[in-house]
């Protein structure tokens, strides 16, 4: 199947060597029948001309901000809602940076700025630029956003050096975007489930009883499961966060309204249990609320266990069941005997007695404990970025 038919592809050409490459991406792309927009900036019109691409992608280029012409037919935010990604190649040292920073000054980067597309970026520059502190920063940055970044390789350069720097070759920039789309298609057949955020176990009609929690990764890794095509539902203990569109959200209150709504949405392919379920509740709720007293003793009683219940499941049982570990020490140690005693394929630990990390923080460290013994560390960044490690490894699984 070609992955490609009647996509819109929108490509910015940045000015830099490489750009004469891009000709040639733009060629590919066609030859596998995807529609192609293109924005020249400023300096990339000095290597490849305005006439050159509209003849390989057969479309009107764009350039500037400003071209009234152009701004009724197609401006900047009708470009990006057009497109079904963006590629920005080469992406030079000054639009990487543009983009970490959010500037919004020329086509290109006020494009980007506008778009919450999927963009891919094939940076090429000179080693020396690539490998500069400033370069690193931004690069990470524009990755903590959730942008692709494809390269650079290693080699000789235009400028008689030899390093990392040399925009990746076309056809393996096509490769990486084509897994994208086929990525997207192929798991439309799956089904995904998440549980979110706390569980409120109530005493009273005002009080209650919960963990802490924000539900930041549970909903990134619906919001990313989502974006790679997977049929998603999201259950949620109450959050501030916003509803994820395309996400199937249903929203419950204590341990037994999560689990119930997660029997109900079974039978799916994966199961991601991210929640913070109370592990206690009150043998009886008070229908009145309770006066004060110098002392109270609560009964408290063992909630069940949603994700060890789901992964014993006879019939049940998703075919990857991921828990999650939220410990303050001997983090190893506790996850691996929850993989076990939980009977899950992967946990999913995080140390909590990190402050910078974990809860409320937009910044989440994880170690991935896997049934075979395998392990492995994603190292700090951003919450939405190890939701897009985990759902990688989740299609690499489950395909
Ligand atoms: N979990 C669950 N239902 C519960 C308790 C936990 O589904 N009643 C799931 C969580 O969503 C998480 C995993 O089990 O995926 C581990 O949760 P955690 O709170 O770290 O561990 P507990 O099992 O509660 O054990 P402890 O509190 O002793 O660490």
């Amino acid at each position: 199947m070609n992955n490609f038919e009647n996509k819109k592809i929108l490509l910015i050409i940045c000015g830099g060597i490489a750009a004469y490459k891009s000709l040639e991406i733009i060629r590919l792309l066609k030859k596998k029948g995807a529609l192609v927009k293109t924005i020249l900036t400023k300096n990339a019109n000095r290597f490849v001309t305005p006439l050159s691409v509209t003849s390989l992608s057969k479309e009107k280029v764009y350039s500037d901000l400003f071209d009234h012409k152009n701004e009724a037919e197609m401006d900047h935010i009708s470009l990006s809602r057009w497109s079904d990604l963006i590629l920005i190649a080469p992406a030079t040292a000054n639009t990487i940076s543009k983009i970490a920073f959010g500037i919004a000054d020329d086509l290109a980067s006020t494009v980007v700025l506008a778009s919450d597309k999927k963009i891919f970026l094939a940076p090429a520059m000179n080693v020396r630029m690539w490998e500069h502190p400033s370069s690193k920063d931004n690069v990470k940055k524009i990755r903590n956003i959730g942008y692709e970044i494809i390269g650079p390789e290693i080699g000789d350069m235009a400028c008689g050096e030899y390093g990392e720097g040399k925009m990746t070759e076309p056809e393996a920039i096509i490769a990486c975007i084509e897994n994208h789309f086929k990525n997207k298609t192929n798991n439309k057949k799956f089904k995904a489930l998440v549980t979110a955020g706390p569980t409120l176990e109530y005493i009273d009609p005002v009080r209650y009883i919960a963990n802490k929690s924000s539900g930041k990764q549970g909903y990134a890794i619906a919001k990313s499961l989502k974006n790679n095509g997977f049929e998603t539902t999201l259950i949620s203990g109450p959050t501030n966060l916003d509803l994820i569109p395309g996400v199937n959200t249903i929203r419950v209150n204590s341990a037994k309204e999560m689990l119930d709504a997660t029997l109900k949405k079974l039978p799916a392919d994966v199961a991601i249990f991210a929640a913070a379920v109370a592990d206690y509740k009150v043998n009886k709720i008070e229908s009145e609320k309770i006066k004060k007293k110098d002392n109270l003793t609560l009964s408290l009683e063992k909630n069940v266990d949603i994700l060890g219940h789901i992964s014993k499941h006879n019939s049940l049982r998703p075919k990857l069941v991921i828990g999650f570990a939220a410990e303050t020490n001997e983090l190893e140690k506790n996850s691996q005997k929850k993989l076990l005693e939980k009977n899950c394929d992967w946990i999913i630990a995080n140390d909590i007695s990190n402050a910078d990390i974990g809860f409320d923080s937009e910044y989440n460290e994880v170690s991935i404990f896997y049934k075979n013994m395998k392990k492995e560390k994603i190292q700090k960044v951003k919450k939405s970025i190890v939701a897009d490690e985990i759902v990688k490894r989740v299609i690499e699984q489950i395909n």
